[in-house]
């Protein structure tokens, strides 16, 4: 009857939706089962959305697509001098990191963490980097955290279950290869539930997250080609064992003179830009 019909057209639209992904076998088997427990199901039946929902998360996920690399070093030194003032030692050390992974024709390895006090651009220099490799970025607070399942996501038997940080991140940046600023590090506490160090260890390190587990998706999903970066305000909060991961880049605080050109060559035209303003309708 009518039922059977949206369900049917509901079971076309995923298959298109799968047909032009490219799933691993794990995941193909699941979608199969899940869309045969689909068709079973009767449209009273609350599981019907539970499930939709499941393989509406699988088929928004970009599984292999990945942008592709610019590791052109007179490009990304333009775009890391457009963003920013000054920093040449922070700049330059980005920019080996972009030649060096020219020459390895990989971002893996290093995760660079930027520290220093508040305002020195550690979180906008997370951006730029995105920006001069052609990446995606998306930033999410570890300060933030509660507990592990933001981060791995909760069980699907778990009523309003949802995936954790990292595959709610690919499906919002839509490659598989964007950068993620795990910013502010420095705060992640103790006395949370589960373990969300051990999980951050985990999908910082090139021999596990390749088959990273998040608890909604329950299948293996690839995290080795996104690019992670750090920021903190200090170190000695940070776990040393998380600590060891990281390379370390200090950002130290600005002179007057900085703050001034700052304020006139970055700030004031990004804010007269995003206000639809124009320079001679501006004073200071
Ligand atoms: N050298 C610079 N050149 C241009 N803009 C800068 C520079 N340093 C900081 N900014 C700007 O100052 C603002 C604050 O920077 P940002 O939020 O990245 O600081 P932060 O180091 O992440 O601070 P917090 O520790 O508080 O998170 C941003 O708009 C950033 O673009
Ligand atoms: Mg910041």
């Amino acid at each position: 009857g009518l039922e059977q019909d949206r369900k049917s057209l509901e079971l076309k639209k995923f298959r298109e939706r799968f047909d032009n992904l490219d799933l691993n076998e794990e995941a193909k088997k699941r979608v199969d089962e899940e869309m045969q427990r689909y068709a079973m199901l009767d449209e009273q039946s609350p599981e019907l959305q539970v499930v939709h929902q499941y393989l509406d998360c699988i088929a928004s996920l970009p599984w292999k697509h990945y942008s592709r690399d610019r590791l052109g070093l007179t490009r990304a030194e333009r775009i890391l001098n457009q963003d920013h003032y000054g920093m040449q030692k922070v700049k330059n050390r980005i920019l080996e990191f972009i030649g060096v992974s020219k020459l390895k024709k990989s971002t893996k390895g290093a995760i660079l963490c930027f520290v220093g006090p508040p305002g020195v651009g550690k979180t906008s220099l997370g951006r730029s980097v995105a920006r001069a490799l052609g990446r995606e970025f998306y930033r999410f607070s570890v300060g933030g955290l509660t507990d592990e399942s933001e981060l791995k996501g909760h069980r699907r038997t778990y009523i309003g279950a949802m995936p954790g940080r990292f595959i709610q991140a690919l499906k919002s940046v839509k490659t598989g290869n964007p950068v993620i600023l795990l910013d502010e590090l420095d705060k992640m506490g103790q006395s949370y539930r589960g373990d969300p160090l051990s999980v951050l260890l985990e999908v910082l390190d090139p021999e596990q997250n390749r088959e990273f587990m998040d608890h909604y998706l329950d299948i293996q999903y690839d995290l080795s080609n996104v690019l992670f970066i750090a920021t903190a305000n200090v170190l000695d909060t940070i776990p040393p064992a998380l600590k060891d991961r990281l390379e370390i880049i200090p950002l130290s605080g600005y002179i007057n003179e900085e703050k001034i050109q700052i304020g006139t060559k970055y700030l004031i035209p990004k804010v007269l830009d995003e206000s639809g303003l124009k320079q001679e309708q501006f004073r200071l």
